[in-house]
């Protein structure tokens, strides 16, 4: 298993010198919509002879039926084992690229180049590659690591504010489970004045390490379900009404709710729940649940692929910059940890 996570400064040049290093028989560049315009030109000219295989933009279209049509051109074009694929693209199409990558003729080689700030801190880091399935996300995948990451901070110009905010929720929660000393200089900042640089490097180092410990998710990586538990059931439960929220927004509300539960269970102290809490409302506002959806939401929390049998089971902070995970939780704690969060005045 090879893996190196390059921090590029010219995702071009560094592309073109892996190229010439390994001798690759074909070359397909996969795209979406948007980095087919916004990403693809900033590397085209260091890639020899390839064909590009664009598919549609979004989660909705991270599905077989997009795989389908990404194995048949790799087919049309003649892709053999030793063929290389790049994906330049976010977390959706490294996720379904990889895959496509990962198992077309029991797997070649791929690249990622991920292009929004979530692919770059969390999506491209690991090895988990898949689709979602009949409403289940991720439902179909395996793991695998690329060939090579390349991550490079020039895509992000184009990249839409909100998506960014979106990333920030993530290394926001690396953060929270692994850097004090980080926690108190981001809490220092305005988002639009984050040091980007030494954060994307931050997350980057953190996760390779923990996956690297725990590829699988035996134990260890499960840490980084943090603000995930509350976060993903408050995400979905939107998902049904006209209020869907981004990914990020709901990591940011989760990670504030799960604390509460936190403090409540005496393992944080008030003072550091209530830093998390002003610094994430301040920066991502509050998402828009009313008391009416939290028995859905907690519903949802108790389905939770990551529960066992009967039990919630949740990752919790002791303190800032460390956690805990399968902690269990109750509905309770949920249902009153979600009425202090719509109490909250911001
Ligand atoms: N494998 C993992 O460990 C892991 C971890 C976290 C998230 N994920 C997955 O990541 C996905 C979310 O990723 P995402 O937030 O990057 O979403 P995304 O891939 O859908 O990208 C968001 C939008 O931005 C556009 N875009 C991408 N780069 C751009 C750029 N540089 N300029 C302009 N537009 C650009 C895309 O076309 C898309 O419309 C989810 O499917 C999630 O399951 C995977
Ligand atoms: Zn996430």
């Amino acid at each position: 298993m090879s893996g190196e996570i390059k921090i590029s400064t010219n995702a071009s040049a560094d592309l073109s010198s892996f190229l010439k290093e390994r001798s690759f028989t074909r070359l397909a560049v996969l795209t979406d919509e948007n980095t087919a315009v916004h990403c693809y030109p900033l590397v085209k000219k260091s890639l020899p002879d390839h064909k590009v295989i664009t598919v549609a933009a979004g989660e909705q279209n991270k599905t077989l039926t997009t795989c389908s049509e990404i194995w048949k051109a790799m087919t049309d074009q003649n892709l053999d084992r030793h063929s290389l694929m790049v994906v330049i693209g976010g977390g959706v199409l490294g996720d379904m690229g990889g895959f496509c990558a990962a198992t077309y003729k029991r797997g070649i080689d791929f690249v990622l180049i991920p292009t929004t700030l979530l692919a770059q801190v969390d999506a491209s880091i690991g090895g988990k590659l898949g689709i979602d399935f009949e409403n289940f996300k991720n439902h179909i995948g395996v793991f695998q690591l690329p060939a090579l990451t390349l991550i490079d901070s020039a895509f992000n110009k184009t990249l839409p504010p909100a998506e960014k905010r979106s990333g920030f929720a993530e290394i926001i929660k690396h953060v929270l489970i692994s850097d004090r000393t980080l926690w108190n200089e981001i809490t220092s900042k305005e988002f639009d004045s984050q040091n980007w640089e030494r954060l994307v490097r931050h997350s980057i180092e953190f996760k390779s390490r923990v996956t690297g410990e725990d590829p699988k998710e035996k134990g260890l990586r499960k840490i980084l379900n943090a603000g995930h538990t509350i976060g993903h059931a408050i995400e979905t439960h939107l998902l049904s009404t006209d209020r869907k929220v981004m990914h990020g927004e709901a990591v940011a509300a989760g990670l504030v709710v799960e604390s509460y539960i936190s403090v409540k269970k005496g393992m944080l102290k008030q003072q550091e729940f209530e830093s998390i809490s002003e610094y994430v409302l301040k920066t991502f506002g509050k998402v828009g649940i009313v008391k009416a959806d939290i028995e859905s939401v907690v519903g949802l929390v108790r389905q939770d692929k990551k529960n066992q049998g009967d039990k919630v089971l949740c990752v919790l902070l002791e303190a800032v910059g460390k956690a805990r995970y399968d902690v269990e939780i109750t509905a309770d704690e949920v249902t009153h940890a979600l009425m202090h969060y719509l109490a909250v005045q911001i």
